[in-house]
């Protein structure tokens, strides 16, 4: 009989455990990336000078939110968070940067849905640290400008595609995440689960890695599933056999494919004969947003080869049918 723990008693869980690398030296992969982003800190911190803008771009839960934190932790300043849909009007924009030290971080996640005035404002506090707003309305408006202190904007995109050419230009560094390993994410669900508390075989931490999309989130929420899965059915061991079984419980394929991928697979190449077919209409027909499915489960099913985009619509690859168990049928102007 396994013991039940009364919550109100039990210590914290290790669910309240963050899972987010504080540091450069416990983030694992992105070896590119990483290894521009240190030499940029350093050479900051040599100067004593502030660290130019950064623009992260690439899918969601590949990190960028911590590379914002492990740099502002590097450079010793303080980090404020927001992010492009909540900054509404220019007074939300200049009650942030008027609150920053000289050096602080401050970070704007999903840039892309900044408004165009907003955009507008940052130009100038990118460029030469001042601000200009209209204070007042009717006939006593007036412009008022604003010094900044010199600090660093630390933004993230999963839609590099919709940010301006103009506030692209205005980044001393732009970042592309790209996806993981399998080795990697294989290391990072060893670090994570020693932090939470639960053995894993080194076949179980590749197993599990192998089926997360390439995505450091999803790995870390496999873990915790199959953490509990190997609590109450196989000992609290994670092995190959035991990941295996707990990813197969949770319609989690071999290649990490998960239910919507699927479904999208399915309509793409059952409803629409394969394509071209355009977002919206693929959207409709699995009952998701045209947006999730772009940010969230094309750029992994394009990257493994299943389907590709077409200035005329997504088109299914000969892997899609593969993957459906159907044959592929020849396109026109192919080759024997
Ligand atoms: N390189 C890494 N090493 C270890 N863990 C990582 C790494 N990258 C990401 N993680 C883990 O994955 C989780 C998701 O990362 P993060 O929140 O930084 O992604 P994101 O790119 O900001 O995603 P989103 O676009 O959805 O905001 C983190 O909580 C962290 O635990
Ligand atoms: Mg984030």
């Amino acid at each position: 009989m396994p013991v039940t723990k009364d919550i109100a008693e039990a210590p914290d869980t290790p669910f309240d455990i963050s899972l987010r690398p504080p540091a450069f030296s416990e983030f694992t992969g992105q070896e590119k990336v990483r290894e521009q982003l240190m030499v940029m800190v350093e050479a900051a911190k040599q100067r004593g000078d502030v660290l130019e803008h950064v623009l992260l771009s690439g899918p969601p839960g590949l990190g960028k939110t911590t590379l914002a934190n492990i740099l502002a932790t590097a450079m010793g300043v303080g980090i404020k968070c927001t992010s492009g849909p909540t900054i509404e009007k220019a007074g939300d924009l200049a009650g942030l940067l008027t609150t920053l030290e000289r050096g602080d971080v401050l970070f704007i996640d999903e840039v892309h849905a900044l408004s165009r005035v907003i955009e507008e404002y940052l130009y100038p506090a990118m460029e030469d640290y001042k601000l200009d707003i209209i204070i007042d309305q009717g006939p006593n408006a007036r412009s008022v400008r604003l010094n900044l202190p010199k600090f660093t904007l630390i933004a993230a995109t999963t839609r590099a595609g919709m940010i301006t050419a103009p506030l692209r230009s205005r980044f001393g560094m732009t970042c592309r995440l790209d996806y993981y390993t399998a080795e990697d994410l294989q290391k990072i669900i060893l670090r994570s689960a020693a932090l939470i508390g639960v053995e894993v075989d080194n076949p179980g931490a590749l197993e599990i890695a192998a089926r997360s999309r390439g995505t450091p989130r999803v790995a870390n929420n496999l873990l915790r599933w199959v953490r509990d899965f190997a609590q109450v059915r196989a000992g609290n061991r994670i092995t190959r056999d035991v990941a295996d079984a707990a990813l197969t419980m949770r319609d989690i394929d071999l290649d990490g494919l998960d239910e919507m991928d699927k479904r999208l697979l399915e309509a793409l190449v059952q409803k629409f004969g394969g394509g071209p077919v355009g977002i919206s209409s693929l959207a409709v027909a699995v009952g998701e947003d045209p947006g999730t499915l772009e940010d969230v489960n094309e750029p992994y099913l394009i990257m493994q080869g299943y389907l590709k985009r077409t200035s005329q619509g997504r088109v299914a690859m000969p892997l899609a049918y593969k993957k459906l168990g159907l044959t592929a049928p020849r396109r026109e102007g192919e080759l024997l």
